[in-house]
């Protein structure tokens, strides 16, 4: 799409939420979103949310009990799409007993045409299918839906546009995530994002502290800067500014106590944003840095570059320059190619980089990525290497986390202990979760707490003092 300016669209949209609105007006209707994937997608849900909410809908308990249900979707890994299909199964059930129900579907998933082609196919009683690009557009698809009666299917493949101004529902009252870029162009190649989710498109940084400042004024102390490669933020905008300025800025607004980032890829990230975390306390002592493989020819055929070396080399310079900084990761074992030896090389890097925590994948073949064209390893063989891999990250990152015990740390309370009600759940900046007794503490304090019994992945420690 081009030509139509941000305000434009964004008037446009409110006018829409209007239209739905006198539709909905004192029936007392309810929405559901349901989010598969990655914190892009919980954003994307609270901005359908928030949309929704304007619109009149009201949050519903239960998926059955919605009037707009709207499943959100990942393609990232091949269990994610088999997951959306068996809900979308149980749907036709729902809409069975309550014939007035819309279901949408969105994200990822959408931009790839045998998965619309599906869904045509096998669940026609899906009323609205869009994609990643179209979100801002929801308002208007519903709108249409309500008016025709007819199936809405609208999928771009590409667009340049960021429609500011929009609504957004937070989750938590105390933290949020702040879109700052969108789209990647990196083409790793056994990954299915830069077709999914388009070129990448950095936000104006006037925009991102804007929305930051009122965040803060809401109350949220936390945010959460999100990208798929935040390190290359500010390429294609016209003033000049790097992800470390951003950060530096983004710390500065008043009421924010902490500002985590996310997704750093390894190599893109700067000694500016090192030295800007560094002389910082308020940006968190974590770096989520994806190694993805450990071996130097497995990497090239990755399209990462980098190498083993310079990434062990990295590594030590954040451990170095940001002293009690925790580093995790992500590592995919199985991709094409990759022989015992190239998992060695993985496993040698965790043990001298001592990841503090690490997501662990087996390859998933994705069409369209140049991988799914390479020839596949033995299903067995993989499993193989990703049990070698996750049992020594996971030994590694339990030793790492016991590193803190008997220290006293600031924490977020993020909630209620699942397990007791009488004890919060709150994190510390280098992201391990702690439980403690409640006192009189409440949810997005910053607090002092002692991690006094380190129970492998999380603590148990007690308040020793607010702020
Ligand atoms: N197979 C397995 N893991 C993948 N990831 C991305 N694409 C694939 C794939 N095809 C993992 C990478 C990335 C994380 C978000 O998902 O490790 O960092
Ligand atoms: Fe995918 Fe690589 Fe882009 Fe991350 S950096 S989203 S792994 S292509």
């Amino acid at each position: 799409m081009t030509g139509t300016n941000n305000e434009k669209e964004s008037a446009r949209q409110r006018d829409y939420m209007d239209r739905v609105r006198v539709l909905t007006e004192g029936r007392g209707l309810k929405y559901m979103v349901v989010t598969f994937g990655c914190q892009m997608n919980e954003k994307d849900s609270e901005k359908i949310a928030g949309s929704l909410q304007k619109m009149g809908y009201e949050k519903a308990s239960s998926e059955e009990e919605a009037d707009v249900l709207v499943y959100n979707t990942c393609t990232v890994r091949e269990n994610a799409d088999k997951r959306l299909y068996g809900r979308l199964g149980v749907c036709k059930s729902y809409k069975e007993k309550k014939k007035e129900m819309i279901i949408a579907v969105c994200g990822c998933m959408m931009q790839e045409e045998h998965v619309v082609e599906r869904i045509r196919g096998s669940y026609a009683y899906v009323d609205i299918i869009f994609g990643t690009h179209n979100i801002f557009r929801f308002a208007e698809l519903l709108f249409n839906r309500l008016d025709s009666g007819s199936q809405i299917i609208d999928i771009w493949k590409e667009t340049d546009e960021i429609v500011e101004d929009l609504p957004s529902a937070r989750k938590y009252s105390f933290k949020s995530g702040i879109n700052i870029m969108y789209g990647c162009d990196n083409f790793c190649s056994y990954c299915i994002v830069p077709y999914v989710r388009g070129r990448e498109r950095s936000r104006d940084p006037v925009e991102i502290i804007r929305e930051i400042e009122r965040a803060a004024a809401d109350g949220v102390v936390e945010v959460m800067l999100l990208g798929q490669n935040v390190n290359s933020y500010g390429k294609g905008l016209d003033t000049r500014v790097s992800f470390a300025m951003l950060l530096k800025e983004a710390a500065s607004v008043p009421g924010i106590r902490r500002v985590r980032f996310m997704t750093s890829h390894p190599k893109d990230l700067s000694d500016e944003l090192i030295d800007v975390i560094a002389e910082n306390e308020i940006i968190a002592r974590h770096i989520h840095l994806p190694l993805q493989s450990g071996s130097d020819r497995i990497l090239k055929e990755m399209n990462r570059h980098y190498s083993k070396e310079s990434y062990i080399g990295l590594a030590d310079r954040i451990r170095k320059e940001i002293p009690d900084v925790s580093i995790t990761t992500d590592i995919i074992a199985g991709f094409p190619g990759e022989t015992e030896r190239d998992v060695e090389d993985t496993l040698d890097v965790i043990e001298r980089v001592r990841f503090d925590g690490a997501f662990t994948f087996e390859y998933s073949r994705r069409s369209g990525t140049p991988a799914a064209d390479m020839e596949q390893l033995d299903k067995v063989f993989v499993q193989k290497s990703f049990d070698r891999v996750l049992k020594t990250v996971q030994r590694v990152s339990r030793e790492q986390a016991s590193r803190f015990k008997g220290r006293t740390m600031e924490v977020l309370v993020e909630g209620e202990d699942e397990k007791d009600p009488a004890r919060y759940t709150g994190r510390i900046s280098q992201n391990l979760v702690v439980h403690f007794p409640k006192e009189t503490a409440k949810v997005g304090d910053m607090l002092q707490v002692t991690l006094d019994e380190c129970m492998g992945f999380y603590y148990n420690g007690k308040i020793i003092g607010h702020g």
